[in-house]
Order: C-alpha cells, then structure tokens, then sequence
C-alpha cells in the first residue's frame, strides 16, 4: 500500500472527534463539537470539530487541520508517530509507510559519526582508559550511565581514528568537512567523548571534556558542518521530546553533565543549552517540545543573568516559565551531588513563576532606606505585572506592594490601571489578522468558494476541468490543479486527507486553511456553480484588459496601437455579453 492510502485508510477509521475528546473537552452544538482551543490563549470555545469532514478549525487562532495535525502539534508527535500510534490503535499494519527520506545526500556523515561513537567507547572501557574512568567514577559517572550516554574516550595525539576511517575507504575530505580529522589528523585528542545528537537522534557531533591534569580549555565542540548547525544544538533534546510529552513540561540547564546527573535521578525531560546563551533556533525548537519551561540554570551570577534574559524570550511567546534558584553557587549537578533526589525533586516542584521571580530579582540591590530607589523600584513592578494576564495574581502583587511599602492600595492601583490601558492600546495585533482575512475582493472569494465545492462535491471537479477556467492568482490556480489531480489519482477526495496530501506543500496548505476558515458554503447546484464561474471569468477578462491597457501605452506604432485597441474593445464586448 502507498501511503495516501494508508494515511486515506487509517483517517476513516479513526474519528476526529474521539482523539480530540479524549484530549479535550469537547461539547456538541449543532452539527458541530467545540472546544476551547488548544493553540491559543483562550477561555471560550473558538475551535469547531466536524464529524462529517473529519477536521478542525479555529475561528479565533485559525489554527486548521485533521486528526493528524492535531496529535503532532498538541502531543509533539512526528507524523511518522502519528502514523503508528493510530494504526495500533486501530489495527492496521504500519510498516509500509515510508517517509521520503530528505538528507540522504548526509547518509554517509551519519554512518562515519555512528562508528566514531563505537571508537571512541572502545577506547575508554579498554587499557588506555583506565584514567579517564577514574575521573569519571571520581564524578559519580556509573558504568550505566557512560553506557547510556555513549560516553567515549579519544586518544593522545593519535591519527588511529582518521587511519581506521580511510581503510573503510571514507574521503579524508569528508572527514575533514565533519569535523573528524584535520589533514589527515585526529581532530580530538585525549578527550572524554559526549556525543551531540540532532532532534530525531543521529549522531552529528562531539563534546570532547578534559580530564586530569590537562590545561587547555575544558570543553572542544565540534565546529559547525553541514550536519552540525552550533545554534541549533540542545544537548538531549532526542529524549526530551518524547519525556515532555508524558510530563508536559521540559526543564533547561546550562551544561550537559547536569542534565545527564538529573538523567539519573529519573529527571530526563531536560535540556541543556550548552552555556548561558539561548538562540532564536534553540527557542523555536524549545517552544516544540512544551508550553512550559522550567529554567533551572547555574545558581551563580551569570546563571542568575541568564534566566532573567532567556525567561523574558520565553514569556513573549506565550510560554509559562517558571524559574530555579539553586544555591550556593551550585549547579544541577553539584546539588543533586550533595543534596540528593528529593531535595532536588522539591526544587522543581516550588520554582517560581518567572513574573514573581522578575518581581525578586528586581528588588535586589535596592537600598529601601532611600526613597527614590524605593519608588523607582515600585514603579518598574507595577509596569511589569501590568503584562500578567491573570487579574487574581496582578492583585495579590499589587497588595503586598501597598502592604510591604505602607501605601494606599488606590495609588498603586491606578497606577496599574493606567499603565495596563496603555499597553492594551500597543497590542491589537490579533485583531489586524482577522480583518486581512475577510479582506478578499469578490474574485478571490469567488474561486475560493469553487475550491471548497470541489472538495466537498466530486461532480464539481468535473465541471471545474470541463470549464478550463484561467485563473490569475498562482495559489489558487495549482490548488485547482491538485485537487484534480489527487481526484483522478484516488477516485474521491475529502478535506482532510487533501489537507494531508498537500503537508509538505508549506504554501498552499496555507491557502487552503485560509479558504477553510471563511466558512464557505458546502451544497451547490450547478446553476449556482456557473455563477460563480462567471464571476472568476470576468476577472480573468478585466485583468487582460489591464495588460492590453498598459502595453498600449508604452506602443509607439500608430498600426499596433490600433490592434491593441480592437483586443480590448473585443474584451470589453464578450465581457458586456457574458455579463
Ligand atoms: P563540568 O565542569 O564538567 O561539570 O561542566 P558543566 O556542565 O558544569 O559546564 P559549565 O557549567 O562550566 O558550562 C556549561 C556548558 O557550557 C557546558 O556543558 C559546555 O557545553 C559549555 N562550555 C563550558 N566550558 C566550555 C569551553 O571551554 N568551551 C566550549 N566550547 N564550551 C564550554
Ligand atoms: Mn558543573
């Protein structure tokens, strides 16, 4: 079986409205169930389920799909999970299903990387290892955790791995472009080997730690190569995708020997974002995994400065952070060293939230015994919770300030309420959005209209590839054509498994949920469907006037100004006839 038609035949089996009301709560009005919408900051319910054309839509966030977009983006699954989880479920056999296989062309740096990592283990359980398992049992690093982190050793001044490589006849220029040798060197030399994996798992690069008595600087990475991209990489980021799903949050940390240490006392939804920095990609790939983040960075200074700045980026995208304090200077690792699992546990189950923790930090270093400074300090915490989005909260705040600070509730409040109003004034953002949806002229809401006949009656396909309509704009136009297309290919056509048809189409996905979103109608007759044939074909003919027009502007030539001038008025003519 291809797989349209296994994705075709596990979509009829398994009913939208079940996996989503298992999820969420669903309730039926009409024909429709509603729920409040999982995508978006929302009380209301704004997302419609469809039993009959098996998809979801949201008015308020617009958020659009099938049964098989909804398990990836609200479980975190990849379509191929997806694929499977629901073919369990309702017993059919998945294997067939292939995915394209996209950067086959890198097959073979993975395959070089898979062996390095067997290499460089071999070293560390063997003789030569004997020092660098000290050191790492000095650390509390157990047999099973270096086997479970595919912890390895490379060696001194040593061209063994590049020599091994070239007799497994790989190109000393490849081994070069990854980041494996120098010129026929090894790169690494007398490291402790912390391989680095992408999202879904392979291996693409190597963190090589000093150990004993080494001066030069603790860590080596790999430099940035086609597979390994630094801004990208989030060490563990492979097992807390599938942790954070089970426990819907995901905690980060600076280094990766803390998240390995919280690995062994069961915490295994973390990450680490090897330093203090955070990159927009790392924050786009975060932002996948959960919508809350716990940040549970170093207890010194720049940890301190750190979760100040990252919590921030986190909290403009809409993302509940919560922070840690460790102290002492401690780091994960240390703390969980000396302190133990439990108190660790307790650390993660009372982090702050980011606003209170803002709230805190902005009060240190504050000298209450000068008035200014107080008064500069009470105003920037009313500016900031007047960004909370949760009244009950903002109040608390709000009388501890008057309480701690000996000052009338009111002034404190209407200082809130006038900086709260001006922010609200800042942001009609989403507002905009609905308004440029509904913004389509006549001609476009024309063939949109037609497009959504097609996918809800077949015999309009027809009509649509009898009546060879020229349409002006691109998306529109290869939709037309797709969906005729898939038609002939499959003998029917629904909604939802065009939807997933077009999944790696990025663009015209995005053109057929803004047709989904306006609420087309469904049933048409053919009489009405030629009216709306006929609006597109006046388009199509205003819009050749317009090129006639301006090309008749630029013509010089008195005799092809006047053949010019019969097309349009030839134009003009049919135009009044068909109209
Ligand atoms: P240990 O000293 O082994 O416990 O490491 P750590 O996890 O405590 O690391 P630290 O807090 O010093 O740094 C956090 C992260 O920053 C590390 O996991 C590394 O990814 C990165 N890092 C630290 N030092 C260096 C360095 O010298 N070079 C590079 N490239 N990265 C470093
Ligand atoms: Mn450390």
């Amino acid at each position: 079986m291809d797989n349209q038609s296994l994705i075709r035949e596990i979509r009829e089996k398994v009913d939208i409205v079940d996996i989503i009301g298992e999820r969420i709560p669903l309730e039926k009005k009409g024909k429709n169930y509603w729920a409040v919408c999982p995508f978006h900051d929302d009380t209301s319910p704004s997302l419609s389920i469809s039993r009959e054309k098996q998809i979801y839509t949201c008015f308020s966030c617009h958020a659009t799909g099938t049964v098989y977009t909804f398990l990836m983006d609200y479980e975190n699954m990849t379509f191929p999970e997806v694929i499977n989880y629901l073919g369990e479920r309702i017993g059919i056999e998945t294997k067939s299903f292939k995915m394209k296989k996209k950067d086959s062309k890198y097959d073979k740096y993975y395959e070089i990387y898979d062996f390095c990592v067997k290499y460089y283990q071999n070293n560390l359980s063997t003789e030569v290892g004997v020092e660098a398992r000290n050191y790492l049992q000095e650390r509390g690093i157990t047999e099973e955790i270096i086997k479970e982190f595919q912890i390895g050793l490379s060696l001194n001044s040593s061209d063994d791995l590049t020599k091994l490589l070239t007799l497994k006849k790989y190109d000393l220029t490849d081994l070069n472009t990854i980041g494996i040798s120098n010129y026929g060197h090894d790169i690494y030399s007398n490291r402790i080997m912390f391989p680095l994996h992408d999202p879904s798992g392979k291996v693409v690069g190597f963190s090589g730690r000093i150990y004993g008595h080494d001066k030069s600087s603790k860590y080596v990475n790999t430099k940035e190569t086609p597979i390994f991209t630094k801004g990208e990489c989030l060490y563990h980021y492979h097992i807390a995708k599938e942790e954070a799903r089970i426990s819907k949050k995901v905690i980060i940390m600076e280094g990766f020997m803390d998240v390995i240490r919280a690995s062994t006392i069961g915490v295994k939804n973390t990450i680490a974002l090897m330093g203090t920095a955070l990159t927009n990609e790392q924050l786009r790939l975060i932002k996948r995994l959960s919508n809350h983040i716990i940040l549970c960075l170093d207890g010194d200074q720049p940890g301190k400065n750190a979760a100040y700045k990252i919590g921030e980026l986190f909290l403009k995208e809409n993302i509940e952070v919560k922070v840690i304090t460790l102290p002492n200077n401690d780091d994960p690792d240390s703390f969980i060293l000396k302190e133990g699992k439990d108190s660790f546990l307790s650390y993660i189950e009372n982090a702050v939230n980011y606003n209170d923790y803002k709230i805190k930090v902005l009060g240190e270093n504050i000298n209450f015994n000068s008035a200014e400074e107080t008064s500069n300090y009470i105003n920037r915490v009313i500016e900031e919770i007047s960004t909370i989005d949760d009244s009950i909260r903002t109040e608390i705040i709000l009388k501890k300030l008057a309480k701690d600070f000996n000052i009338e509730y009111n002034t404190v409040e209407k200082k809130f309420l006038n900086l709260r109003q001006n922010s609200q004034k800042q942001a009609p953002q989403q507002e905009l959005k609905k308004v440029s949806i509904s913004q389509k002229d006549k001609y476009r809401k024309a063939i949109e209209q037609v497009i959504y006949f097609m996918l809800t009656n077949d015999w309009v396909i027809s009509e649509v590839s009898k009546e060879r309509l020229l349409i002006s704009d691109e998306d529109v136009r290869i939709l037309v054509k797709e969906i005729i297309y898939y038609y002939q290919k499959y003998g029917s056509i629904t909604i939802a498994d065009f939807m997933t048809y077009l999944s790696d189409k990025k663009e015209l996905l995005v053109s057929l949920n803004s047709i989904i979103n306006e609420a087309y109608m469904d049933q048409v007759n053919k009489e009405t469907l030629y009216l709306y044939f006929k609006v597109i074909k006046e388009d199509t003919i205003k819009r050749q006037i317009k090129v006639l027009e301006r090309k008749l502007k630029e013509e010089l030539d008195p005799k092809k100004q006047a053949i010019i001038g019969n097309e349009i008025r030839a134009l003009r003519i049919g135009d009044n006839i068909n109209g």
